[in-house]
Order: C-alpha cells, then sequence, then structure tokens
C-alpha cells in the first residue's frame, strides 16, 4: 500500500520533523539525491495554481524526476470518467500523483483507488504542503516551532485547517481570530481539543494579536466560495501595522499567497520589514522536495 500525504496528522510529528530537516538541508545545498530518477509525478489540477504548480514541477526536476501536468478540462475526468478508473489507470504510468481539487473527497477517492502515492495539492478543506512551507519558514525566522503563538486571523478555511493540525502535532498555542459563522470545522476542533491541543478561538483581533510571535492571514474568498458578504464580515480582521505593533517585537507575518492588499492584509504589512511571503513561497520547493522524497522511499 502506497503512504500517501493527504493532512499531516496522518504523520507523527517525528516523520514530519525530519520532512522539516531534509528540507532546510536541500535548501542549504547539503542535500542532492536523486531520489526520482527516472519517475514521472503526475499533478492534476481542477483549479487555478501558481505556486504549487510551479514548485512542483520545478522540484520533481531537480529530484531528477519528469513532473506531468494535468487540466481536468483536458482528462476525461472532466467528462465524467470515474475517479476510481482514472486513478487506476494513473498508477500505472506514474510513480506519484499530486492533485488540487474542489472537493476533499476527490482527492480521498484518488487516494483508494492510486497506487502509487498521492499527494494534497490544496483541496476545500486542507493545504499540509503550504503548512510544512510556512512551518520550515517559522524555523528558520524564530528558532523553533515550541513556545511559538501564532494568531491567524479571518476566514476559518483550508489553510486554517492545516494549521490547527501543524499546532497539535508541534504543540505551539494557535489563536484563531474571525467571525463565529466562519470558524473551522468542528469535528477538527474536537480532534484538536482531544489531543490537548491550544487552540483557541477568538473575535477581538487585537487580543488575538497581542504577544503573538507570528501573524498570519488568508484571503477572505477562497477558490470556489462564493463573496456574499464575506468583505464586510471580515472587515475587523485585517492585519493592520497596529495589530503587529500589539504583537511580541521580534513577530514575523506570514500569508501562503495570493494576497488581496487592503483587504485580509494592509500594503504596509506584507510589504514591510516583518513580512516573511518570499522565504514562505521560496519554502513551498524544498518543502515539498522532501516530502517527495520522504513518500518515495529514497530519502538519505
Ligand atoms: N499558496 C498557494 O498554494 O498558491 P497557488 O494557489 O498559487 O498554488
Ligand atoms: N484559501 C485559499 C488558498 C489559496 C492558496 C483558497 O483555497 O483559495
Amino acid at each position: 500500500m502506497a503512504r500517501h500525504f493527504l493532512d499531516l496528522r496522518d504523520f507523527s510529528k517525528a516523520e514530519l520533523q525530519s520532512m522539516l530537516d531534509m528540507a532546510a538541508a536541500m535548501k542549504a545545498g547539503q542535500w542532492t539525491g536523486q531520489p526520482l530518477a527516472g519517475k514521472t509525478v503526475g499533478m492534476i489540477f481542477e483549479k487555478p495554481s501558481t505556486r504549487t504548480r510551479v514548485s512542483f514541477e520545478v522540484g520533481i526536476s531537480q529530484l531528477g524526476g519528469t513532473p506531468l501536468v494535468l487540466s481536468t478540462r483536458d482528462m476525461q475526468l472532466g467528462r465524467g470518467e470515474p475517479l476510481g478508473d482514472t486513478a487506476q489507470v494513473l498508477s500505472r504510468f506514474m510513480d506519484a500523483i499530486m492533485i488540487r481539487c474542489l472537493s476533499h473527497e476527490t482527492l480521498e477517492g484518488m487516494a483508494e483507488y492510486a497506487s502509487v502515492p498521492v499527494i494534497n495539492g490544496l483541496t476545500d478543506r486542507s493545504h499540509p504542503c503550504q503548512i510544512m512551507a510556512d512551518l520550515q519558514t517559522m524555523i528558520e525566522r524564530l528558532g523553533s516551532l515550541s513556545g511559538q503563538i501564532v494568531s491567524w486571523f479571518g476566514d476559518g478555511n483550508n489553510v486554517a485547517a492545516s494549521w490547527i493540525e501543524a499546532a497539535v502535532l508541534f504543540g505551539f498555542e494557535l489563536r484563531l481570530a474571525g467571525p463565529p459563522a466562519y470558524r473551522p470545522d468542528q469535528g477538527l476542533l474536537d480532534w484538536a481539543a482531544a489531543q490537548g491541543g491550544r487552540i483557541h478561538l477568538m473575535e477581538d483581533a487585537e487580543a488575538a494579536a497581542s504577544g503573538a510571535t507570528l501573524l498570519v492571514t488568508d484571503v477572505w474568498v477562497s477558490m470556489g466560495d462564493e463573496e456574499g458578504t464575506r468583505l464586510t464580515d471580515f472587515s475587523p480582521y485585517q492585519v493592520t501595522e497596529k495589530l503587529m505593533g500589539l504583537a511580541d517585537p521580534s513577530a514575523i507575518f506570514m500569508h501562503c499567497l495570493p494576497a488581496q492588499r487592503g483587504l485580509e492584509v494592509a500594503a504596509e504589512v506584507i510589504d514591510g520589514p516583518q513580512s516573511v511571503v518570499w522565504d514562505e513561497a521560496e519554502n513551498r520547493l524544498h518543502a515539498q522536495k522532501a516530502i517527495l522524497a520522504f513518500l518515495l522511499g529514497e530519502a538519505g
């Protein structure tokens, strides 16, 4: 049975830490293995992407493999071919499959039928590859994961869900500041509570920012969401210079990108001295290379 990368909580802290260590070594040029030599990794996109697509494509090449980008618009999948049939056929051609899809069930269906590793490249429910890059960035900039206070502002969305899993697994405090109607999935919150996670749901943005070592946000309207009243509902949660001023003096700002300046984050913050968004984006490459090396079983 292939090991898939569907969500962070499918892995132990030690496994994730070993991937983060490998990602750091890769970034430093100390790890030059070619575990994907002679292998092909397919990437299926049901939604747009810049960072995920390019970082996976470049990373697969750097590991010696061949990337193959597929859009569901051009596949029989887009005309109704069963997911299970697609997964079984692709498994005969490829050594791993990354998929970005609208519904998390599509990812799970692909993993159920594929005989090669399947990687979550973002669903409506989670974005674990992003958070691996974010953890790498935290370690680089803050020195450690433990002891940090991470404050999330806005939508309790797919990226927030993967932050919750990371906070539980690595034991840092996570404050989620947003309107109650946009809270993360209750099942995930219950899991986090049962694991002893330090996850705090808050409505007051200033209280959430107070003393935080990392402020993080994401778009207010994710791919597949209706705008509705979201822009009004989330307006108290814009990450402003005032919020940054309430945080720890050495706090950093992160955003998975793409960003909407003037909505979830003020331009002065994302383009300011505490922002680490370009390092965060670069780390997608290193973190995902480590995930691929781990899954394909030839790390080290
Ligand atoms: N952060 C992220 O996943 O970006 P893309 O949508 O450009 O892949
Ligand atoms: N929450 C955003 C993340 C984009 C990388 C979305 O799903 O559109």
